[in-house]
């Protein structure tokens, strides 16, 4: 019980947390939007009341008690109902305007805060880490299409909910067994909807890292770097073997799932229209029986079936909110990671490297689980010298150059920078100090100027110091000859 109440509050947290991400977005567009969906919401039971007028002076006139200014009575409510259809359809074309709009403004903002979280972490431990890369994998899914779907249905279910209200004030004044009955079934189905949601949310989290693995395995059977030895070794056809089997017990998970929903909602739909039937059998008895009048009849189906209609969809969109919300957990799980290592804020000033650098009794290992790869390890690197570090394959020579740019801290000893701990300055600004070029460097699809210019980033526009650079790097000419100079693109 107290686990089912905890999960209430988590939706109607994280629910909040949707809106406020919403009304963040654009405050402007969220207003119309709830505006536009409240209105239409109330629609439908406004048209049912002017229809059940309609009819009421029709059975009056059929039994011969024709008002005595038919124009200046029926008029107004047809002028009425017309209004309303005019109403509903300009406002379903505004507020899916306004959802659109809307959903591309939150669905950048979540893009934008999974991004920033992924890079925010200065070490790089967790990126080596297959949990966390599929919990970043799920946020970074999430933030696509998560927020989109989660507006949409959230305005669906402001509208289904202000329409339902109506519906149930109209069932409850002629039957409040009847209500009662309703709201039943609907809680039934609900239980049922969250339950199959959260199967579907295991079912996500199970194969999602099956789905990463075959997605290896189509990145392999169709990638640049593989295409000499799939045809050198004959690769090609075990590859595509690891692949349709990947997929198939992907799809043996989804089928079971699919399965199961199946069956409950067959017989969800099987109690909805026995609800439905014996609610229209009372509706007709009570009219036969002359406790209703004509325009009730037609009041009451219309709430019946808009009550039947609504519940469901009200159902389904409160389980598909809480599915899409789940993007919410994932991203708050990744907001939530802490620094894998500390950072000093502000930290000491470092200037310019006038000793050295020292290492003290330095050993490292990339964790706990990984032997060590460098064990007490004295070094001092004097400064303005050209210092080589040669040792064979796997010696740690990189290792350690992750250490003395802090993308990893020594398991035990310590790094100086003229003196001081390499741990006591800013991340950023010992990056500052630094450059470095690593075997498995990144070429990026960018121009000439802005593959030099990433060096140093404010100065990416800075074309003179863009070349010097490329001269001290004796590239200035092969530059100069591309085709559009430094402002070549260097893709493929
Ligand atoms: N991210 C990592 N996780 C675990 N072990 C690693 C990682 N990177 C390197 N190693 C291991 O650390 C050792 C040193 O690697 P490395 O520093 O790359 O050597 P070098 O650059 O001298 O060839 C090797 O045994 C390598 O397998
Ligand atoms: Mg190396």
């Amino acid at each position: 019980m107290r686990r089912r109440v905890s999960a209430v509050i988590r939706f109607a947290r994280q629910t909040g947390q949707l809106v406020a991400l919403a009304w963040q977005a654009q405050p402007a567009c969220f207003s119309g939007v709830l505006v536009l969906n409240v209105t239409q919401g109330l629609v439908p039971v406004a048209t049912a009341w002017v229809t059940k007028l309609l009819f009421d002076l029709l059975a009056q006139a059929l039994q011969g008690n024709t008002p005595s200014n038919v124009v200046a009575t029926v008029l107004p409510l047809l002028a009425a109902q017309a209004l309303l259809a005019a109403l509903s359809s300009t406002m379903t074309h505004g507020s899916t305007f306004l959802t659109a709009e809307l959903s591309r403004r939150v669905t950048l903002q979540a893009q934008l805060a999974v991004y920033r979280q992924v890079n925010r972490f200065v070490g790089l431990r967790y990126f080596e880490d297959p949990r966390f890369y599929d919990r970043m994998q799920l946020a970074t899914q999430g933030a696509m299409m998560g927020p989109e779907q989660t507006v949409h249905i959230f305005s669906n279910v402001l509208q289904s909910t202000v329409t339902l209200s109506g519906f149930l004030v109209v069932l409850l004044a002629f039957s409040p067994l009847l209500a009662a009955l309703y709201a039943g079934a609907a809680a039934v189905r609900l239980v049922v909807e969250l339950k199959l949601g959260r199967y579907r949310l295991l079912l996500a989290e199970e194969n999602s890292p099956q789905e990463r693995q075959a997605s290896y395995y189509g990145s392999i059977l169709s990638g640049l770097p593989f295409v000499k030895e799939l045809r050198l070794f004959g690769l090609a056809d075990y590859f595509l073997a690891r692949f349709r089997r990947g997929y198939q017990a992907i799809h043996r998970a989804q089928r079971r799932q699919q399965a199961r929903e199946l069956r409950w909602e067959s017989g969800l739909g099987l109690l909805s229209s026995l609800v439905a039937s014996a609610a229209f059998v009372v509706v007709v008895l009570q009219a036969f029986a002359g406790r209703i009048s004509l325009g009730d009849v037609t009041l009451y189906t219309s709430a019946v079936g808009s009550v039947q209609g609504g519940l469901t969809g009200l159902v389904f969109a409160i389980a598909s909110l809480n599915e899409s919300l789940l993007f919410f957990r994932r991203f708050t799980d990744l907001a939530a990671l802490p620094e894998p290592m500390p950072v000093a804020s502000p930290g000491r000033p470092i200037g310019r490297l006038t000793t050295g650098i020292k290492l003290r009794n330095v050993s490292f290992r990339y964790s706990e689980e990984h032997p060590w790869v460098l064990r007490h390890v004295n070094l001092t690197i004097p400064a303005n010298r050209c210092t080589a570090l040669v040792g064979s394959n796997g010696a740690g020579k990189t290792t350690l150059v992750k250490l003395l740019t802090r993308l990893y801290d020594p398991t035990e000893g310590h790094i100086l920078w003229d003196g001081t701990d390499l741990r006591d300055f800013s991340p950023a600004a010992l990056r500052a100090r630094l450059g470095a070029v690593f075997q498995d460097f990144a070429q990026y699809g960018l121009t000439a100027r802005e593959n030099i210019g990433v060096g140093d980033v404010r100065r990416l526009a800075d074309r003179d110091r863009v070349q010097q650079a490329a001269k001290s790097a004796g590239i200035h000419e092969a530059l100069a000859a591309l085709p559009q100079g430094y402002e070549t693109l260097l893709s493929r």
